[in-house]
């Protein structure tokens, strides 16, 4: 069952109560995805590639809420990016489930017709959203996956190694590191050792950064 949770900020979530997992950080819903995965994903991104003029691909484990695609877009949007952001997720949630989370509200009222499109976005064929931004939703298992696409970044939003270990198990994550262009990010939440050393055995170069909203650490790696 799927229950609303008001994180210590304020901002909701939801809370998967048969695996007692939250869809985002309980210290903060946005503040985490923001940082997480727009701060050290997208921004820092577009800071090592100032003059790229392309679109940019990206790849989300999760689609869930929709709150990272929701960001992604709204940063798209500032910035007069073109994105391309496919993203997958076996169990949907509809919009009347989302919208009682209030992001749309939190995040820019003004985004509220492009958030419904999102949710209401035919499965499995790309999706225009806005003039230059493509969603692409895969109704698919992470463990089933075989990109058809070469990615600048991942969203690995998967929920936690302790609550989904096998999703976290090396096979899956070379899933979408083989997917990934030299140069491109693959960022998480999650700070875990064994992560860590299966990104470097597929060849990527990992980062520890500082975690989110008081948690430790975070991972970001980059493709060699
Ligand atoms: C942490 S939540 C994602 C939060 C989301 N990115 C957001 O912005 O709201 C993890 C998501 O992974 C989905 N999921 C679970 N098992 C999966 C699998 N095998 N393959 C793909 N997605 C899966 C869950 O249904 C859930 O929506």
């Amino acid at each position: 069952m799927l229950t609303l949770y008001t994180t210590t900020d304020g901002s909701k979530t939801l809370l998967n109560t048969a695996l007692n997992e939250t869809y985002h950080s309980r210290n903060g819903s946005i503040a985490e995805s923001l940082y997480v995965f727009l701060q050290a994903g997208l921004h820092d991104w577009l800071s090592e590639n100032p003059n790229f003029q392309d679109t940019i691909r990206i790849l989300e484990i999760g689609f869930g809420t929709g709150l990272n695609a929701l960001l992604t877009l709204q940063s798209a949007l500032q910035k007069n990016l073109s994105i391309y952001y496919q993203t997958l997720e076996i169990y949907p949630l509809t919009y009347e489930q989302i919208k009682p989370l209030g992001y749309v509200e939190q995040v820019d009222s003004h985004l509220e017709t492009y958030f419904e499109a999102m949710h209401q976005a035919e499965w499995d064929k790309p999706v225009p959203i806005a003039d230059n931004f493509v969603l692409e939703k895969r109704k698919i298992a992470l463990q089933a996956y075989q990109s058809d696409a070469i990615f600048d970044i991942v969203y690995f939003d998967a929920f936690a190694p302790n609550v989904q270990p096998e999703l976290w198990e090396i096979e899956q994550i070379r899933r979408t590191t083989n997917a990934m262009r030299k140069g491109a990010f693959w960022v998480t939440y999650s700070a875990k050792g064994q992560l860590r050393r299966d990104l470097k055995t597929l060849g990527l170069q990992v980062e520890k950064l500082p975690g989110a909203l008081g948690k430790r650490e975070m991972t970001r790696a980059r493709k060699m």
